[in-house]
């Protein structure tokens, strides 16, 4: 039987306020994404991740859905969305949406309903009420992700209400199952439109405990600095999510979309839950999963990048999701490369995002090697920028405006951009990279094709090499194909004995020098080879 279209799959994640607008407003939108499809296409990829598309008073920017069904107004209407439907799937391009269903935004009817139609009205528990504590003050000890407690008091109900974001992000209650079944039909009515699956936000979370047992503290030894700024780090979350029966409720997640054909359901995960095994077991859960193992490093060593399979394979049965860029985590060039990363660094970060065993997940601007933007703390719009200011400056570094041509806003809008277009990506539009052969937009386009022309590098296993660090090497193998790869990991020129690759040919894609004698390879700084064994 044939593999399903979404393993190995490469999908671009489009963050539709800033990819491009259409109607000089500003804000990216529907028919700015339709207009740029040609441009998507042209990267080789398999489909789109579209960020979340619904109605949203934008606290969390549209991670607080107001209305399930609709289109927020900025960024067009139904008829906008079906048509860019349409054209993505004439072009052969699927379409993932980001479903945020683990909570809604506190502006949802739900949930208004559920606070103003009294304890005993029809969705007062479709959300997490509890009494105060006998001392007045929260019902447990949980804390929010964007810190402070996780509970908000109404005096409306007399009750608290849960969230694990922002008090606007008031948490659905899995267990009613009214709630649940309004949730899920959420996903029907999608799929009925013709959209492919879903990525579904915060999938570790949809349960919580029954019982509000509190979570217990990570020992102070076991603190980081950075633990301490975000608070909600100084508990384990073992209570208000990865709860072992959440697998249970993405099991039924997963059978719903399944019965609408071959369509795909991933979930973001937190690295406790990865620590937890609970976002996936050998044979339940989702179809696949990305946590923010890859997402959060700073440091990378072949150990890190070996350790993290590892734990992977620990769940043979399980699929992983690859990805190293989004819009909650400073891009990777400058997480990994400092304030002047070297230019090979994105080429060889790219290499090895479409290398690793999994489907792959393309932040937009990732193929261009775009650099974190610097912003001025007048200059944010994320609220986790507002609250952590001066300490981090949130998330906006990584959602401003794709840079497509020289101009004021790079080509983003005719309009003034919601968040500014950096002068820091000035060089490094598409239409500087267009049409210069070295450019790292020449270079991910190759690479996806190497994946797309490889059944080793879509599907294939996975084995390590044995060689010294900072050098990492792998191979990937499909019935008769072997592909070696090969990434330094330094800043430096190395040479790495590796006898297995006696005889093999160099391929053409690479980024950086590669000189190939018998079984030893002189990789130049920052090199990503690829040999056919
Ligand atoms: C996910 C989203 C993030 C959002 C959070 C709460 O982590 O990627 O942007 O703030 O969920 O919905």
């Amino acid at each position: 039987m044939a593999e399903p279209w979404w393993q190995g799959c490469v999908l671009y994640h489009v963050y539709v306020r800033s990819f491009f607008d259409s109607d000089g407003d500003g804000q990216g939108d529907l028919p700015g994404v339709e207009a740029k499809l040609d441009y998507i296409k042209s990267l080789g990829v398999d489909g789109i991740w579209l960020s979340p598309i619904h109605p949203s008073p934008n606290r969390d920017w549209g991670y607080d859905v107001a209305d399930f069904e609709g289109v927020q107004a900025d960024y067009g209407t139904m008829e906008d969305f079906q048509h860019l439907l349409d054209g993505a799937h004439a072009k052969g391009l699927r379409i993932i949406l980001d479903e945020v269903l683990s909570h809604t935004s506190d502006e949802h009817a739900w949930f208004v309903e559920s606070l103003t139609g009294g304890k005993d009205g029809p969705k007062a528990d479709w959300y997490v009420w509890a009494d105060p504590s006998k001392d007045g003050t929260a019902p447990n000890n949980w804390l929010s992700v964007f810190g402070g407690p996780a509970w908000a008091y109404q005096p409306a109900r007399r009750q608290h209400y849960h969230h694990k974001f922002l008090r606007q992000q008031p948490k659905l209650n899995w267990r009613n199952h009214g709630a649940r079944e309004a949730a899920l039909s959420v996903l029907d009515n999608w799929l009925a439109k013709g959209v492919d699956g879903f990525r579904l936000d915060v999938a570790g979370t949809f349960l919580h405990d029954g019982a509000l047992s509190d979570n217990p503290p990570v020992p102070s030894a076991e603190r980081t600095r950075d633990d301490w700024a975000h608070a909600g780090n100084l508990q384990r979350h073992l209570f208000d999510s990865n709860l072992p029966e959440n697998v249970e409720t993405l099991e039924a997640i997963r059978k719903r979309v399944e019965a609408h054909g071959e369509r795909f359901v991933f979930g973001e995960f937190s690295e406790e839950e990865a620590r937890c095994g609970a976002y996936l077991s050998p044979t339940e859960g989702l179809h696949s999963a990305y946590t923010f193992v890859l997402l959060l490093a700073r440091t990378l060593t072949p150990k890190f990048i070996k350790d993290h399979c590892e734990t992977l394979s620990a769940y043979p049965a399980h699929w992983p999701t690859i990805s190293f860029s989004n819009h909650d985590v400073p891009r990777t060039v400058s997480r990994f490369g400092g304030e002047n990363p070297s230019p090979d660094l994105a080429k060889m970060m790219f290499a090895l995002l479409l290398s690793l065993r999994g489907t792959t997940l393309i932040y937009q601007g990732e193929e261009l090697g775009l650099p974190q933007a610097s912003l001025t703390r007048d200059q944010l719009r994320d609220p986790v920028g507002d609250l952590y200011w001066p300490y981090s400056g949130g998330r906006d570094g990584a959602r401003t405006p794709m840079p497509w041509a020289p101009g004021p806003t790079l080509g983003f809008t005719d309009g003034t951009p919601w968040l500014p277009a950096t002068s820091e990506h000035e060089h490094l539009t598409v239409a500087a990279q267009e049409d210069d052969p070295g450019s790292n937009l020449a270079f991910a386009r190759e690479m996806v094709a190497l994946r797309k022309g490889s059944p080793a590098m879509t599907l294939g296993g996975l084995e390590f090499l044995d060689v010294a660090e900072p050098v990492l090497a792998f191979v990937r193998r499909q019935d008769d194909e072997a592909i070696a790869c090969l990434f330094n990991l330094s800043a430096e020129p190395r040479f790495a004995d590796i006898p297995e690759l006696e005889g093999s040919i160099l391929l053409e894609v690479r980024a950086g020098d590669a000189e190939l004698r018998g079984g030893s390879i002189g990789l130049s700084a920052y090199a990503a080879v690829f040999l056919r064994l």
